[in-house]
């Protein structure tokens, strides 16, 4: 008999408290190496698989101050409703529409961008089509990270020069094989001249779609991803 009911705890877990934090002069002092709400807000389509809130970007937005935003994987659009919310200009574009993030030539006449914000597939945990230059069909992980590498040079050619580039990227198990996909960004974007202008973010993951899967294995379940914000080395 396998049951959805978590067995408790034997401490109090489920109400996370913030830890508290230094007084600074941050625009947005709620926002923390750790993200956690609980509701995604009125951005992009919950429906579309991947998707994640929109609270994260818009932090960061008014984080760094940002006039200027690319989005170049936009999925269901998250981000552009975000940016259309704060009265900021976004480009965006996805390979859906025939636009090859990966490729110099679908950057070509956007002009510069002090913030670009990249939500790539996680590898193959969700294949969104069977177009080989989707990040999701990279042919093994090795490729996937080329790919991702040359990702970040694409949009590192269209930054400001104090401009961020956001990744949020995930870890996932494959085959029994774990995947430390943001570790292997961040060494990538290290590699590819960048460096991590603040902590990374750990962003809760509610109810996303194997939060109600029951599974007859046994393993410690991954409940966040990680956004990690570059700046030119
Ligand atoms: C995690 S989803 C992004 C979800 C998005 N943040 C939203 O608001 O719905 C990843 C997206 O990357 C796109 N993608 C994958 N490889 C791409 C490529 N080479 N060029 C452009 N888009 C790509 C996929 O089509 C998919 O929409």
């Amino acid at each position: 008999m396998v049951s959805h009911v978590q067995p408790p705890a034997p401490y109090p877990h489920k109400l996370i408290r913030h830890p508290e934090t230094p007084i600074n002069t941050s625009p947005t002092p709620w926002l923390t190496s750790v993200h956690a709400t609980q509701r995604r807000g009125p951005y992009g389509s919950a429906s579309y698989r991947g998707n994640c809130s929109g609270y994260l970007i818009k932090d960061l937005i008014r984080y760094f101050d940002v006039q200027r935003v690319l989005d170049p994987m936009t999925g269901s659009g998250t981000c552009n409703d975000v940016c259309s919310e704060l009265g900021i200009e976004c480009v965006s574009f996805d390979l859906q529409q025939g636009d090859d993030a990966c490729s110099v030539s679908s950057y070509k006449g956007l002009g510069k961008f002090d913030f670009v914000w990249l939500h790539p597939p996680y590898w193959r945990q969700i294949v969104y089509n069977d177009d080989p230059r989707c990040l999701s069909n990279a042919p093994s992980l090795e490729a996937f990270v080329e790919r991702l590498g040359d990702l970040l040079d694409c949009c590192s050619s269209v930054l400001n020069p104090d401009g961020k580039i956001a990744v949020l990227m995930g870890n996932y198990t494959q085959r029994g094989r774990y995947l430390p996909l943001t570790y292997l960004t961040m060494q990538e974007a290290i590699r590819r001249g960048l460096w991590p202008a603040c902590t990374e973010i750990i962003r809760l993951q509610y109810r996303n779609s194997s939060s109600s899967k029951t599974y007859l294995s046994s393993f410690i379940p991954g409940v966040h991803d990680t956004c990690m914000v570059f700046g030119s080395a």
